[in-house]
């Protein structure tokens, strides 16, 4: 199976009731720990890539590895540039072969947000590509980017409407109450999400797919395995899981995850460390990473997104 965009996939998660996964990949071990547990599980999947994923791997690396995703498994697969922040950068992933990509101009006015989504859209939708936009603005990191809680807002279900029909996308992220990272909500604290908004925003876009970013659990055990293994993490808590399913059953048909899988790959390589400290193979480290990914993609695919059996 080629590449494919994220329209059919997202219109049949709408109706279903359930969310694709959109994982972040940097290496060959992400890519293959993600697709062989999406492949075993019979999911559709979309692999992203930050713009600091593609500085790292470098474009051509990352495509090679993802081809090589697609040949190896018989599951649709989207790929998808995360927190794209200029035309430029979109344009480029477009002219190298990715079938979706996401213009980010949730930190603009409302109006230079519309005109660059817009100008994306025409250039992605004349090449067969996908577009998804941000309106709204979450907390947390990413890339060099720091947004503090009180610089991020929540998506106004006001303007939705105008902005999708204005800008042409096809797929919104919206700021709810998740952030980036691994530090999204204070020990102790009362966790909420606005499904008011998000429901509110449904209502006004019948039908169309919105995108949750900032939607990793911060999963204690492995938090708690890097702590016990030399690291120094803050407690920390994430999304809990039963409200991304809750999301999932509602408008959200794509829930982005990187830190989980950031922190399954950092406790066990600091784990086989621990207990090995004088290993230095590193497919003796980077294996283990794999898996740890792969049973951790298993587990979001059946218990949070319930994509499983979808594709
Ligand atoms: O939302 C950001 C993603 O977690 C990607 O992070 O920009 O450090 O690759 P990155
Ligand atoms: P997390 O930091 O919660 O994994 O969010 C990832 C994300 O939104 C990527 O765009
Ligand atoms: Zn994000």
């Amino acid at each position: 199976m080629a590449l494919v965009t994220t329209e059919k996939m997202f219109k049949d998660a709408y109706d279903g009731g359930y969310a694709i996964g959109a994982f972040n990949v940097n290496n060959m071990e992400i890519v293959q720990g993600i697709t062989e547990a999406a492949n075993e599980l019979n999911s559709p999947l979309i692999l992203q890539v930050s713009s600091g994923a593609r500085k790292y791997a470098n474009h051509t690396y990352l495509m090679k590895l993802v081809e090589a995703a697609v040949q190896e498994t018989d599951i649709p697969i989207a790929l998808h540039l995360d927190h794209g922040d200029t035309f430029e950068l979109c344009k480029s992933c477009i002219d190298g072969g990715f079938t979706s990509v996401m213009i980010d101009g949730s930190h603009l006015d409302y109006e230079d947000n519309i005109a660059l989504t817009r100008q994306v859209v025409e250039y992605a939708h004349a090449h067969g590509v996908v577009v998804e936009a941000e309106l709204g603005r979450l907390a947390g990191i990413e890339d060099e980017v720091n947004v503090s809680a009180e610089d991020s807002s929540y998506t106004d279900p006001d303007e939705v409407e105008d902005f999708v029909t204005r800008t042409g996308c096809d797929s919104l992220a919206i700021a709810i109450g998740t952030s980036h990272g691994a530090y999204k909500f204070k020990p102790g604290t009362d966790i909420k999400l606005r499904f008011d908004i998000l429901d509110e925003v449904a209502k006004r876009l019948p039908g169309f797919p919105i995108v949750l970013h900032g939607a990793s659990s911060v999963i204690p055990e492995f938090v708690e395995m890097i702590n016990a293994n030399g690291g120094a993490l803050e407690d920390a808590l994430g999304c809990p899981e039963p409200m991304l399913r809750e999301a999932a059953r509602r408008a959200v048909c794509k829930i982005n995850i990187d830190s989980d899988l950031r922190l399954a790959m950092t406790g066990t390589v600091r784990r086989v460390f621990n207990e090995s400290p004088a290993e230095f193979d590193p497919r003796k480290y980077l294996g283990p990473a794999r898996d740890a990914i792969r049973e951790l993609v298993r587990h979001k695919i059946t218990d949070v997104l319930g994509s499983d059996g979808k594709a």
